[in-house]
């Protein structure tokens, strides 16, 4: 097992210590009862850390351009590229890591002058205890950057009105392809 393995599962049962009933309860009435009894539950906060794996080249990509401008391709940040995601969130960085979640959703170049990526997206987690749940991202990725800071603004399942902030940080990027595999760090309070 990676280090970073060891990492989650040690963030995960620090923090985790409340038994979470597996498959959380789910429709309309669940929901209700939910918010009901949400005076009476205290806030938690979750550490988590994935790898995404943004692949744009190969047979398989997992990372599409799905539009752009007539003026994106003369523009230094491919200003106006809309890309649509599905890419699989590792333990570890490895391409053949455990697969712990996927990140749907999509991105696109928003910066005219400097690249700043609209990150729009769900962060489906399906292994753990957190299989089933979700998170949602909405924020900037100035992917040049080391650190990005990207608001977590909610969530599905154990992750209910979720707010936090997802860190991310390039592991690995191939300028030939694009390819790339980003380190996520993510701290959510929740309920
Ligand atoms: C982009 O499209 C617009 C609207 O169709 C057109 O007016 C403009 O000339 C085009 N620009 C380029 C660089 O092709
Ligand atoms: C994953 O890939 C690495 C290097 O490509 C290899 O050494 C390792 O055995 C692989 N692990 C699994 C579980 O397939
Ligand atoms: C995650 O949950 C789904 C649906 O309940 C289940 O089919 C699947 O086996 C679970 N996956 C893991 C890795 O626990």
């Amino acid at each position: 097992m990676g280090k970073a393995a060891i990492t989650l599962i040690l963030l995960c049962s620090a923090v985790m210590a409340v038994p979470v009933a597996h498959g959380i309860a789910k429709g309309p009435k669940a929901v209700e009862e939910w918010f009901q009894k949400l005076s009476h539950k205290k806030e938690k906060l979750t550490k988590l850390r994935f790898y995404f794996h943004d692949t744009l080249s190969g047979k398989t990509p997992t990372a599409v351009r799905v539009a752009q401008a007539n003026t994106t391709s003369t523009s230094p940040t491919l200003f106006g590229v809309i890309f649509m995601i599905d890419d699989p969130l590792t333990i570890g960085p490895q391409p053949n890591s455990t697969i712990v979640g996927r990140a749907q959703g999509f991105y696109g170049s928003a910066g005219i002058k400097d690249l700043g990526l609209l990150m729009t997206m769900n962060l489906v987690f399906t292994a753990g205890k957190f299989n089933g749940s979700s998170l949602s991202v909405l924020g900037r990725n100035a992917a040049l950057e080391q650190y990005r800071e990207m608001p977590v603004v909610g969530g599905s399942g154990v992750f209910r009105l979720a707010r936090g902030i997802a860190t991310a940080k390039t592991h690995w990027f191939d300028y030939g392809t694009g390819d790339a595999i980003v380190e996520y760090q993510v701290v959510v309070i929740h309920y």
